[in-house]
């Protein structure tokens, strides 16, 4: 198959220009004519209709293995999220926003292509491959520091999406959040603040902007402590036998 041919080289070469695409701001996006809203035109719900084929989601995997690695749990400094684990729901709409422009990737946005990976099913199959993988034990955490203050902001502004221990809503499209690397959410969050991550929930958008930097890292440093439970978890240092 094509997606087969996914070299090193052609990773870091959609790496090396990420830096200056990711850093245009959100005013000059909206001045290209790039849209803004949660649920935007998307494949998103032709492939929640389709039934999955966990075989070919595992075909299609190979190509995100590169940058989500073989267990689907990304890197620890959150260059790369951890995946696995994640809702169905969550990443067909990611991917299919992604896809459609909705969301910037400009790492990944090559590889998502229906040239690369197939179309609207691929979607559907890589998701359910994906959603079932499990979760790492070890994912990158903040400092813990201020986890105090962490805990009571959470309780008081995201236990209402995200759940009360991080699992999110396969029903609504709310990420599971819980052992997300810490990097990767103090990123996406600051995005989604910014208005810079252009699918993001407006409810969630507006709940956040009176956070102070202090108020972001301390919250997110709890968030990163939050385990999943056990059925959830692989062993330490499990490695992905069908990427062997
Ligand atoms: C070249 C590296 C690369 C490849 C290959 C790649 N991704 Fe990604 N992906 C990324 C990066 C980087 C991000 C995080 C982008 C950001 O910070 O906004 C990401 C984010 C995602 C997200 C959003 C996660 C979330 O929590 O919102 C999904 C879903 C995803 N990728 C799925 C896939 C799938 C499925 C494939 C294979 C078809 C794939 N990716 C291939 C680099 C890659
Ligand atoms: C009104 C519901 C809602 C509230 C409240 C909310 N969120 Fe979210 N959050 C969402 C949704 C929905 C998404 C996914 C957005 C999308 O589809 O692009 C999201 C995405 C995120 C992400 C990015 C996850 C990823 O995998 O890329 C982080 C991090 C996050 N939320 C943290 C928080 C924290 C911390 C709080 C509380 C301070 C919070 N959210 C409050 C609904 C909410």
């Amino acid at each position: 198959m094509r997606i087969k041919t996914l070299s090193v080289a052609s990773v870091l070469a959609a790496l090396a220009f990420a830096p200056v695409a990711l850093a245009a701001d959100p005013a000059a996006a909206a001045a290209d004519g790039k849209k803004s809203g949660w649920m935007q035109e998307s494949e998103r719900d032709d492939a929640l209709h389709l039934t999955p084929n966990k075989d070919k989601g595992r075909e299609v995997y190979e190509v995100c293995s590169a940058c989500h690695m073989p267990n689907g749990w990304g890197l620890d400094d959150g260059t790369f999220p951890q995946l696995a684990g994640q809702h169905r729901t969550v990443i067909v709409k990611q991917l299919a926003d992604i896809r459609a422009g909705n969301r910037d990737n400009p790492t990944m946005y090559p590889f998502a292509l229906p040239s690369e990976i197939g179309g609207t099913q691929s979607i559907a199959d890589v998701a359910d491959y994906i959603a079932g993988l499990r979760m790492t034990p070890e994912n990158g955490v903040g400092p813990g520091t201020d986890l105090e203050h962490g805990a009571k902001l959470y309780a008081d502004n995201c236990v209402r999406c995200h759940g009360a221990n991080g699992e999110g809503d396969n029903d609504k499209f709310y990420p599971r959040i819980q052992a997300q690397h810490y990097n990767y959410l103090v990123r996406q969050y600051q995005w989604i603040k910014a208005g810079k991550r252009r699918n993001a929930n407006p409810d969630m958008v507006k709940q956040i902007q009176t956070f102070t930097d202090k108020d972001t890292l301390a919250v997110l440093d709890y968030v990163s402590r939050l385990k999943p439970p056990a059925e959830l978890t692989a062993p330490k240092g499990w490695e992905n036998p069908d990427f062997k």
